[in-house]
């Protein structure tokens, strides 16, 4: 599947204040990205792959944790994180690379080359890649992946006006998320250690810029690629200033999933 549009293509400082609203608005105080790397042999990780890199948010917490002269590949079918990516390599202490590649099913590296693959909130828009993730990691080697739930960002689909049912969301989590994940993962790995993320982010009457900002950085994931934009932009700030309104509070569901698989088995 190829990429969704990227609003931060229009707004390049878009990902960082995105991911700052989400921060500061969310239950649950703990960063995932960092969570989902605990317990996970990182000071052994000589090769390292990130999947669906983006602009490298998920390899900052190795920072100071990976051994000297490190390699961190990256892979994303957006040539836009290149940068960001490579900047984000550097600043964790790896030598990075970035391979800018639509994923379907197939890895171009060599069997056993990798010790570590992350693939956070992508494996959904590739998910026949998970065998072939299994046959690049050595034999000590892990996976760790992240995905939303079924359920995540239910309110917002009502603010776009978008039945959950035609979501792009819904479509992409049918390939991988928090359910059903964990049964896709077995068929490739013998251990896979399941640690949910419950969160939900909340936003109060003076919150409406960012509550805006968010909805239009998440568009692209809910609204369905065929058949238009259900509402218009000045529709859907009214519907949201109004749900502000009425309710005091808006609460975006948003239940994540960590997968830490080891033992690859290469078919
Ligand atoms: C939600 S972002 C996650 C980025 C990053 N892993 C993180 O945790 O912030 C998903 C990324 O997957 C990339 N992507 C989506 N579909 C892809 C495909 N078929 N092949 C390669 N990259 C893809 C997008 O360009 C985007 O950078």
């Amino acid at each position: 599947m190829e990429p969704p549009p990227d609003p931060a293509s229009t707004d390049p400082a878009l990902p960082e204040r995105i991911s700052d609203i989400i921060r500061r608005h969310s239950g649950n105080r703990v960063d995932i990205r960092r969570a989902a790397l605990e317990g996970v042999a990182v000071a052994r990780a000589h090769r390292i792959l990130d999947l669906g890199c983006g602009r490298g948010f998920a390899i900052r917490p190795l920072q100071g944790l990976i051994p000297p002269e490190a390699t961190i590949t990256g892979v994303d079918g957006n040539p836009e994180n290149r940068v960001p990516f490579l900047a984000a390599a550097a600043a964790a202490g790896g030598r990075g690379s970035f391979l800018c590649r639509p994923l379907r099913s197939r890895l171009e590296f060599p069997d056993r080359t990798f010790d570590l693959a992350i693939a956070s909130y992508s494996l959904y828009f590739f998910p026949g890649v998970i065998p072939e993730v299994a046959r690049v990691l050595r034999p000590g080697g892990s996976l760790v992946a992240i995905t939303h739930s079924e359920a995540a960002f239910s309110t917002l689909l009502w603010v776009l006006g978008v039945p959950p049912e035609r979501s792009a969301l819904q479509a992409l989590t049918r390939n991988f998320s928090a359910e059903n994940g964990a049964a896709a993962l077995r068929e490739h790995f013998t251990e896979v250690e399941e640690r949910p993320y419950p969160n939900a982010l909340t936003f109060r009457p003076g919150d409406v810029a960012e509550l805006l900002t968010l909805v239009r950085d998440k568009a692209p994931l809910l609204v369905p690629r065929e058949g238009g934009h259900p509402r218009t932009p000045a529709e859907i700030e009214e519907v949201a200033r109004d749900l502000l309104r009425s309710t005091g509070e808006v609460v975006i569901e948003k239940d994540d999933a960590i997968f830490v698989c080891r033992g690859p088995q290469p078919r």
